[in-house]
């Protein structure tokens, strides 16, 4: 590691500080869309700026899919080229955190399938989130973080971060996601306080079993995902719990979501036996 990878910068208080320290940031972003980013979330510099419509973004970009299929693993679909340029470098933008190529193992670089002469940086994490047509409201399009793939690297937190600069560096002020209820990401998403079920069971979805939901991104939900021991952010107590394979709940959540009742997910999933709960409560 250089020198220069030590040096002290700016970093807001978080679980994992030296992920800050060691590692840099990037953003996949037309120059058009580049200006209306926020160029320091939480006074951290973005260093690395990628532009779509440059050929020379090329080699950044293919690593980015990689990085799909390393963190998705071999069962996961890598999103077509197509579908990131049009859904995603197009309209929004990639944030996340990246390495100069000369710091990776021989095994990450095997992961990676990078060839003897690559140069350049990449990405050990990556964050997209597509603008809605209401001012100020992203929606969370794809979170990856090489934390569980590259275990030596002492990467934790690393998605939370991640996903945290990232809708700042966005100026996000409502965020919609969908997610499935067997997802390990809820574990990140709820870090960011309650969240506001939109649906419950989603037939639009390619896999119905998807929530969507919502919160109103503020100073101290985005702290709290971070990891700032300062931050303890307010939670309704669970009415009752869903399990990820109870899809008659689902439904049955869906229908009162549908006549007007409001629920929000409490927090984090936890395991009974094997099996995912969610703990929710019912505020309207
Ligand atoms: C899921 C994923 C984003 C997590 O990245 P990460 O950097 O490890 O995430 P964080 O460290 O910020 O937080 C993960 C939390 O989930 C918890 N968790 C529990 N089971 C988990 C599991 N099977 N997989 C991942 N996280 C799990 C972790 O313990 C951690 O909580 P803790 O810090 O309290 O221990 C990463 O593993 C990944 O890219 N997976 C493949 C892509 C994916 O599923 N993306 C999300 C859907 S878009």
């Amino acid at each position: 590691m250089s020198d220069e990878m030590h040096e002290a910068r700016a970093a807001p208080p978080s679980k994992n500080p030296s992920l800050f320290a060691r590692l840099k940031t990037y953003v996949v972003a037309t120059p058009a869309n580049a200006e209306r980013l926020e160029q320091a979330p939480f006074g951290v510099p973005i260093d690395v700026q990628i532009d779509p419509l440059r050929v020379a973004s090329e080699a950044f970009l293919d690593r980015l899919q990689r990085l799909d299929v390393v963190t998705f693993g071999p069962e996961g679909l890598p999103m077509d080229k197509w579908v990131a340029f049009d859904c995603a470098q197009l309209p929004g933008f990639t944030y996340g955190f990246c390495l100069p190529v000369e710091q990776l193992e021989e095994r990450e670089r095997a992961a990676f399938e990078l060839p003897d002469d690559a140069e350049g940086w990449v990405p050990v994490s990556t964050y997209i989130a597509i603008p809605m047509f209401e001012d100020g409201c992203w929606f969370g399009h794809n979170l990856a973080s090489l934390n569980r793939a590259f275990p030596w690297r002492g990467l934790h937190h690393l998605a939370s971060v991640t996903k945290a600069m990232a809708l700042r560096a966005f100026g996000c002020q409502r965020f919609i996601g969908a997610t499935q209820w067997t997802s390990m990401a809820l574990h990140i998403h709820t870090r960011f306080g309650p969240l506001t079920l939109d649906t419950a069971y989603t037939p639009a979805h390619s896999k119905p079993e998807t929530l969507t939901y919502s919160f109103t991104v503020t100073e101290e939900s985005l702290r709290a995902a971070l990891g700032d021991p300062a931050v303890e952010l307010a939670r309704p107590s669970a009415d009752f719990e869903l399990s990820a394979e109870d899809v008659e709940g689902m439904q049955r959540l869906q229908r009162r979501i549908e006549e007007g009742e409001r629920y929000v997910l409490v927090n984090r999933p936890r395991v009974v036996e094997g099996h995912i709960v969610h703990p929710i409560a019912r505020v309207g």
